[in-house]
């Protein structure tokens, strides 16, 4: 590449597109300091201030017009959100064959497939390493490092808000909505927490992780998700007697109907890798032939590890190490598996709040044993308050299906006094889905 210099365009100046911006201006830009070079920036605010010095950089009011000038190599695209200015603006780059650097999963996961097709018709590229687990460079392991390997699952923490509420609210004591807004008071929620509390932060990641590591487009239309609202500080306990902890886990695996993508609060036995993972930390469990179990830990977000992958990817293109979006061409990427689909057994955890009368038991283990699901314990929590007697039981192996079933009879038993929860419960990392008879 010798003397050539790569002319740099960052469109968003909040948390990562600032600390790119430091990251770069500091000792660890030193490296590629004759080679890339920050051209110019965009944002909405000119004069807002932004902890770095962006006086020497051209300014753009537009993301898009810089997207769209010649003097722009690579588009670094930290605006943010699956539509509008940054899709647009990501449009116009790779529509003149521009390298985009990006950190916007939305955007990934809701379009990844149209953007992987401008890069191979118009020869630019698109690298995303900021996007899944902010400073662990998952996508560099799953895409490089685990390219000789057959991945048959990956499961991960993968939203750290959701993690440092289970783990407040099993060291504190406190309930979800107590926690969640201590979290928003302290900047780790946002003022608008469903996207993060109902797992669809989660899903656009592990959809971008599972469209690497088995071939397929991201597709968000395939992920069943579910959040961490209906947990409880109950559920928490209970799970820890029986040896477990309730993490919100993403999960791609490979089944015999395809590949499976499913965001879920889900039961860790604690010597489980993922178990022991606290606080807004991200981790991912994985499990591949013939490499076996890899785990990576580390900061999910924040300006500075965030900024650490982003710049990676710029490295990356500096050194003419380019890949291909999602691994292969985008007319060989396939389609996951539709949600729902698919015949694997589970084991569950679940927990009834029962009126304190004779025979309750009896009716619960009958309507259990009448689809088929057997019990592997149960436990009568002597806590009983006005809201019932908890009950809490975990499964053996057996389908979902009857598992569904004998859950709306017990929820229709007279006794039982709410909605009976079922969470799912993990076998040890890397223990393959399993079909039922
Ligand atoms: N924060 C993290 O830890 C983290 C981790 C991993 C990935 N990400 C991803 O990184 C991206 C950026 O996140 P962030 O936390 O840095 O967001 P942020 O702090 O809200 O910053 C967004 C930036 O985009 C600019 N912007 C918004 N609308 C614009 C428009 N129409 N035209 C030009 N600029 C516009 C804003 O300008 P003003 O400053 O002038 O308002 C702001 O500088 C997102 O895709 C996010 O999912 C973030």
């Amino acid at each position: 590449l010798g003397d050539i210099v790569l002319r740099v365009g960052i469109a968003g100046l909040g948390t990562v597109g600032g600390g790119l911006i430091q990251l770069l201006q500091g000792a660890q830009g030193d490296r590629v300091r004759d080679r890339l070079m920050v051209e110019a920036v965009s944002a909405r605010n000119r004069s807002r201030p932004r902890g770095v010095d962006i006086s020497p950089y051209r300014w753009f009011d537009d993301p898009c017009e810089m997207a769209a000038d010649p003097s722009i190599d690579i588009f670094v695209e930290l605006i943010g959100g699956a539509d509008g200015p940054a899709k647009r603006a990501v449009e116009i780059a790779l529509t003149r064959g521009a390298k985009v650097v990006t950190a916007n999963k939305a955007l990934l996961a809701e379009h990844g497939h149209h953007l992987a097709q401008l890069v191979d018709q118009h020869g630019g590229a698109l690298a995303f390493e900021a996007a899944v687990a902010g400073g662990v460079p998952v996508i560099k392991v799953l895409r490089e490092s685990l390219a000789g390997n057959r991945t048959s699952s990956i499961s991960g923490i993968l939203n750290g808000t959701c993690n440092y509420i289970l783990t407040t609210m099993e060291g504190s004591g406190r309930e979800f909505t107590d926690v969640l807004a201590e979290a928003q008071r302290l900047g780790y929620a946002e003022a608008d927490p469903s996207f993060d509390v109902d797992g669809m932060d989660a899903g656009h990641k592990i959809a971008l992780l599972a469209a690497i590591a088995f071939g397929n487009s991201p597709s968000i239309s395939a992920l069943e998700a579910d959040g961490i609202r209906e947990i409880s500080l109950l559920d928490i306990r209970l799970a820890a007697k029986l040896g477990y902890r309730i993490k919100l886990i993403a999960k791609a695996e490979r089944t015999d109907a395809g590949v499976r993508t499913r965001v879920q609060p889900s039961l860790l036995p604690m010597n489980h890798p993922l178990a022991s993972v606290g606080g807004a930390l991200n981790a991912v469990v994985i499990a591949a032939e013939p490499v076996g179990l890899i785990t990576l830990i580390g900061a999910g977000a924040g300006a500075g590890p965030t900024a650490s992958a982003v710049a990676a990817d710029l490295f990356d293109i500096v050194e003419g190490d380019v890949r291909l979006p999602f691994g292969v061409p985008s007319d060989k990427l396939g389609t996951p598996v539709p949600a729902g689909v698919g015949d694997e057994t589970e084991r569950v955890y679940m927990r009834l709040l029962v009126g304190d009368r004779p025979g309750v038991i009896a009716a619960i283990s009958n309507a259990l044993a009448k689809h088929g699901v057997s019990i592997d314990s149960l436990l009568q929590d002597p806590s009983a308050s006005d809201s019932g007697v908890p009950i809490v039981l975990t499964t053996h192996r057996c389908s979902r299906v009857s598992i569904d079933r004998a859950t709306a009879d017990i929820g229709s038993l007279d006794a039982v006094i709410a909605p009976p929860l079922v969470i799912r419960l993990e076998d040890g990392p890397g223990s393959g889905p399993h079909r039922s008879n």
